[in-house]
């Protein structure tokens, strides 16, 4: 990019500040010369620091890592610290992430959404048998293993719920990023629940049955986390196609088409 080229970008930046009662939502125009490799953490820290200090917004890592920068940029569900603005046009809206509890201006609270998401799934191993200091530590397939860091893979940025229609109108809907979790402990071995209890996750109304299916979750997932599969292997599995134990779960999962 070079001087001559260098556009001036108009960002149009949704305000709001839930803590006063004076407050009501509205957009406010900023505009910012652009620099090469500008990306909107840049552009945003900019606009604080020499045009308005009130500015809310949240960053942290500034690589796709910590999950707090999401935002929607231009309606889509992104991270803000990995979107460069040279590939966006030179009118750029930025509105904080539908679906959680707004904090102010483009930051929200994903953390409380999460945590309720973890509970509703129980989302931790769930071993019946009391822990034993003395044992040896189990092996684990070296393709399981690496299934189940697949959805561990997700950073909690929130983007896929902000894109998903059902999880904007029902909080209760565990959402795409609620299948991922329930998804990674249903294959994992040292997981005791039995079909029933997975049954009872995953088949009801705010489960994989909630979900109509359209996939804008899989498409603006940041991490690239396969989605599509994870929605098909648990609704195969809510069908009743498993009485499967891990492994074969695991097949069943990464099986094209599943
Ligand atoms: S496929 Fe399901 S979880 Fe994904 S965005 Fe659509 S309704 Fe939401
Ligand atoms: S599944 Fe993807 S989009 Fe959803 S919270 Fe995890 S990393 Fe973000
Ligand atoms: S700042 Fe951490 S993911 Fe963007």
């Amino acid at each position: 990019m070079t001087d001559e080229k260098a556009r001036t970008l108009r960002f149009e930046i949704f305000r709001m500040d839930p803590s006063d009662p004076q407050s009501e939502p509205r957009m406010q125009e900023f505009e910012l010369d652009e620099t090469p490799y500008m990306t909107l953490f840049l552009a945003l820290n900019r606009i604080r620091e020499e045009q308005d200090p009130t500015l809310q917004f949240d960053f942290a890592c500034r690589s796709a890592v910590c999950g707090s920068c999401g935002m929607l940029v231009n309606g889509r569900p992104v991270l803000g610290c990995q979107t460069l603005t040279s590939e966006l046009p030179d009118t750029i809206r930025l509105h904080p992430l539908p679906g959680f509890k707004l904090v102010g201006d483009l930051s929200v609270d994903t953390g409380t959404w999460f945590r309720g998401m973890a509970e509703q799934v129980g989302a931790w191993v769930h071993e019946r048998e009391p822990f034993d200091p003395e044992a040896q530590e189990a092996r684990m397939d070296d393709d399981l293993a690496r299934a189940i860091y697949e959805g561990e893979r997700c950073i909690e940025c929130g983007c896929c719920v902000a894109g998903c229609g059902v999880a904007n109108v029902n909080p209760k809907f565990v959402g795409p990023a609620g299948m991922n979790r329930i998804k990674r402990f249903m294959i994992d071995p040292r997981d005791s629940r039995d079909e029933e209890e997975w049954f009872d996750i995953v088949a009801n109304d705010d489960g994989v049955f909630a979900c109509a299916g359209l996939m804008a979750c899989h498409d603006v997932c940041p991490k690239d986390l396969p989605l599509l599969e994870v929605y098909a292997y648990l609704r195969r599995k809510a069908l009743g196609t498993g009485a499967a134990r891990p492994r074969e779960l695991l097949q069943i999962g990464s099986s094209p088409g599943a």
